[in-house]
């Protein structure tokens, strides 16, 4: 395996659907919230490899458009990982780490993101916005249908780089990996646009035990 140090120097944009927090909880009789709250453990150890390795922009699925039909108390849960998410301000500053969102904009009539996340995005991104480093988007009340959707309703015609100048956050690049957790070899509404060209990495290990390690299988089938 192509150590990711001796790597392509090219900032790197990875994206990851985060799954299978659930199945990991239940396969050790926790409740699917368990699963959830060892899957905000495992994104902040992910932060931190990637930021030390050559990966320019970490795009991760934090909680879908479709992810609202979920039970209440299930969602009551993930709001309240991603409010902690956003909370490590120390952390992402000390691994020179830039937040950013993507997502149906707070203020558009289908947007569900509710004011508690909605504070804890904004004083994050806030909070590191002079951070040089990685960026770190957080997809929250996000689909990639809704948004090119409305790309292109907003473009002023209809060529790629128009489009493409209407997508939630135009200044992220092409995704180079995409990543899926926990078996599931489907891309479910993500960054379709973006990832376009990506390469494609399932494997079959649950999100929650998702590190390091695991990080640099992925990237070895980008860093050669
Ligand atoms: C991913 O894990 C987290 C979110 C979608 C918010 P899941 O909750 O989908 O876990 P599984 O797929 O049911 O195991
Ligand atoms: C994708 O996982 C969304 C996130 C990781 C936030 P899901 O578990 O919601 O996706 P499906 O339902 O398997 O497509
Ligand atoms: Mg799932």
């Amino acid at each position: 395996m192509t150590s990711p140090a001796r790597a392509s120097s090219r900032r790197l944009h990875v994206a990851c659907i985060m799954d299978g927090n659930g199945r990991w909880a239940k396969r050790r009789g926790l409740p699917r919230t368990a699963g959830h709250t060892a899957g905000e453990e495992a994104l902040a150890g992910v932060v931190r490899a990637a930021a030390q390795r050559n990966v320019g922009w970490l795009t991760v699925f934090g909680f879908s458009t479709e992810n609202w039909v979920r039970p209440p108390s299930e969602i009551r849960h993930i709001l309240g990982l991603h409010r902690k998410l956003f909370g490590r301000i120390d952390e992402l500053n000390a691994n020179n780490v830039r937040v950013n969102w993507i997502g149906r904009p707070f203020d558009e009539p289908y947007a569900r993101t509710p004011k508690s996340v909605q504070r804890a995005i904004v004083q994050a991104i806030d909070d590191t916005k002079h951070n040089t480093g990685m960026v770190l988007t957080v997809a929250f009340d996000y689909g990639s249908r809704a948004e090119i959707v409305r790309a292109v309703t907003r473009a002023h015609h209809t060529s790629i780089s128009a489009i493409n100048a209407e997508l939630y956050d135009p200044t992220l690049p092409p995704v180079d990996l995409l990543v899926r957790t926990s078996g599931e070899s489907r891309v479910s509404n993500f960054l379709l646009w973006q990832a376009a060209n990506a390469r494609v990495y399932f494997t079959d290990c649950s999100w929650p035990d998702f590190g390091a390690a695991q990080l640099d299988d992925a990237l070895a089938l980008v860093s050669t």
